[in-house]
C-alpha cells in the first residue's frame, strides 16, 4: 500500500548549551525539517541554526513515491514492486511506464505508449548534421550529452514545463530519441552511415538495428542479447536520489527546459564514480591482464592506489540486486556470444574482494557497473559506449524524478546554504 503521510510521531527535544534554551522539534517520518532548526538562535538577529552535510549522506532533499532501496538488505523497488520480479517478467518499456505513471500499464496503455514512443525515434536531419560536427574520436558520451541540450533548440514548446501535456510530449521524444542519438554517437566514431530507426521492431531490437546493421534488408538481433539488453535497460531505470537524478531535480527546479536539464543530469552519470564506472572496470580488467595478477592488484587498491572499480556504493552495503541479476544472465548471454576471459579475473576479483577484511570491514560490494560492462563488451558494443547504455534507460527515471519535482507543492528552485569561512570585509588595498 502507497505510504500516506503521517501526522506528527513525536517531538526532539534539543538543548543549546550556549543559552540553555530547550527546543522541540517535530519529527515525521524518523525526520526534522532543516528549516525547523533555524529558531535556534544565540541573539535575535542571528540567521538561526543549519545543519552542515557535504555529500548529502543524511539529508532527503524530497518526498518520493518511485524507488525505495534498503541498501543494508540489499532491496530495490520501483514503484513496490522487486526488480527480480520486475526484469524476469517485462520488458523496459513497460517499466519505464510504470517508473514514470506510478502503475504498470494495461494492455491499452501499452499500445498506446509503446506507440507515441515510436512516433518520436526520428531525430530532424540537423540534428544528424550536428553530430557530423564532432570529431572522429570523440567519446560518445560527449556526443550524447551535448546532442541531448541541443534538442532544446528543436523544441521551444519544452519550455512550457508545468504544462502537463505539453511533458508527456517531451517524455515521449525524449524516450525515443535516446537510443537513436546513441547509435548516431557510436556509427560516427566509426564513420559509419547512420542507421534510421526501424519501428518494426521494439525498442532495443530497433537500438542494436541502429547500432550494428550493415548491409542486410532488416536486421534482426539473437532474441537472448535483445532480451538480456532489455533486462539491463529494466536495471538501470532508475534508482533514487543518486547523482544524476539529483542533478535532473536541481536543474528542472530552475524550470529549464527536459532537454537541457536531462544534459546537465546526462553529464552527472559520465563520471568515473557514477555511470562511467562500467567503463572503468573494463579498463582495469584490462590491466589487471590475468588471474593471477589479481592478488597483487587488489593490494594495491588497499594500499590508497585506485579504487576497485564496480564495488562499494553510497546506499548498497550489501551486494546489490542488480549485480545479483546480472552475473546470472551472464551465462546466457556467453552461451550465444564469445566467452570474455575477462570474466574469470572478474570473479578471482570479486572472490578475493569478499574475503578481504579491507572490502568487508566497508562493506565493499560488487555493484551494478562490475558485471554489466562484460556482457556489454560480449554483445559487441565497445567501451566507449558504457556510459550511453546506463544513460539510455535511466531518462525513464530522470523523467520521473524531474516531473515528480515540479508537481511537489514544497518544492522550488534548489539552493543549498554554505558556512562561510573566508574573509569578512575587508579593504581592497590603494
Ligand atoms: N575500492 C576501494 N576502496 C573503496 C571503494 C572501492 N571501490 N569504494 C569505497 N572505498 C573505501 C574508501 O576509500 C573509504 O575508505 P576509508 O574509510 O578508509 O577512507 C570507504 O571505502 C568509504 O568510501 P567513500 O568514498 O566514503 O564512500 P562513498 O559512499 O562516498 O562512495 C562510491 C561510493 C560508489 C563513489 C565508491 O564506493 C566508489 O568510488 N566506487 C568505485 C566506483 C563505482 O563503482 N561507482 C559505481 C557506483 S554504482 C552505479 C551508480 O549508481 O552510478
Amino acid at each position: 500500500m502507497e505510504k500516506t503521510t503521517p501526522d506528527v510521531e513525536g517531538m526532539l527535544k534539543i538543548t543549546d548549551t550556549r543559552t540553555n534554551k530547550e527546543y522541540q522539534i517535530p519529527i515525521q517520518h524518523d525526520t526534522i525539517r532543516a528549516s525547523d532548526l533555524r529558531q535556534i538562535k544565540v541573539k535575535e538577529d542571528d540567521f538561526g541554526m543549519m545543519s552542515y552535510d557535504p555529500a548529502f549522506m543524511n539529508t532527503a532533499s524530497c518526498i518520493s513515491r518511485i524507488t525505495f532501496i534498503d541498501g543494508e538488505r540489499g532491496i530495490l523497488h520501483y514503484r513496490g514492486y522487486p526488480i527480480e520480479q520486475l526484469a524476469e517478467t517485462r520488458t523496459y518499456l513497460e517499466v519505464a511506464y510504470l517508473v514514470l505513471n506510478g502503475e504498470l500499464p494495461t494492455k491499452k496503455e501499452l499500445e498506446d505508449w509503446t506507440l507515441n514512443i515510436k512516433n518520436h525515434t526520428f531525430v530532424h536531419e540537423n540534428v544528424k548534421q550536428l553530430m557530423e560536427g564532432f570529431r572522429y574520436d570523440a567519446h560518445p558520451m560527449g556526443i550524447f550529452v551535448s546532442t541531448l541540450a541541443a534538442l532544446s533548440t528543436f523544441y521551444p514548446d519544452s519550455k512550457k514545463v508545468l504544462d502537463p501535456e505539453m511533458r508527456q510530449r517531451q517524455i515521449w521524444r525524449l524516450i525515443g530519441k535516446v537510443p537513436t542519438i546513441a547509435a548516431f554517437a557510436y556509427r560516427h566514431s566509426l564513420g559509419m552511415p547512420y542507421i534510421y530507426p526501424d519501428n518494426d521492431l521494439n525498442y532495443t531490437e530497433n537500438f542494436l538495428s541502429m547500432m550494428f546493421k550493415v548491409g542486410e534488408k532488416q536486421y534482426k538481433p539473437n532474441p537472448i542479447l535483445s532480451r538480456a539488453l532489455d533486462v539491463l535497460f529494466t536495471l538501470h531505470a532508475d534508482h533514487e536520489q543518486n547523482c544524476s537524478a539529483n542533478t535532473m531535480r536541481s536543474i528542472g527546479s530552475s524550470h529549464s527546459d527536459p532537454y537541457c536539464s536531462s544534459a546537465g543530469a546526462a553529464a552527472a552519470l559520465y563520471g568515473p564514480l557514477h555511470g562511467g564506472a562500467n567503463e572503468q572496470v573494463l579498463r582495469m580488467l584490462d590491466e589487471i591482464g590475468t588471474k593471477d595478477k589479481v592478488p597483487e592488484f587488489v593490494k594495491s587498491c588497499k594500499e590508497g592506489h585506485g579504487r576497485l572499480m564496480g564495488f562499494g556504493h553510497r546506499v548498497y552495503k550489501n551486494y546489490d540486486p542488480r549485480a545479483k541479476i546480472i552475473k546470472k544472465m551472464a551465462d546466457e548471454v556467453f552461451s550465444v556470444t564469445k566467452k570474455d576471459p575477462k570474466l574469470e579475473i572478474a570473479l578471482e576479483l570479486e572472490r578475493i574482494a569478499l574475503e578481504d577484511d579491507y572490502f568487508v570491514k566497508r562493506k565493499l560490494y560488487p555493484n551494478v557497473d562490475f558485471y554489466s560492462g562484460l556482457i556489454y563488451k560480449a554483445m559487441n558494443f565497445p567501451t566507449d559506449m558504457f556510459p550511453v547504455l546506463f544513460a539510455i534507460p535511466r531518462m525513464s527515471g530522470w523523467l520521473a524524478q524531474w516531473q515528480e519535482m515540479l508537481t511537489d507543492q514544497e518544492q522550488k528552485i534548489a539552493r543549498p546554504r554554505q558556512i562561510f569561512l573566508g574573509y569578512s570585509k575587508r579593504d581592497v588595498p590603494k
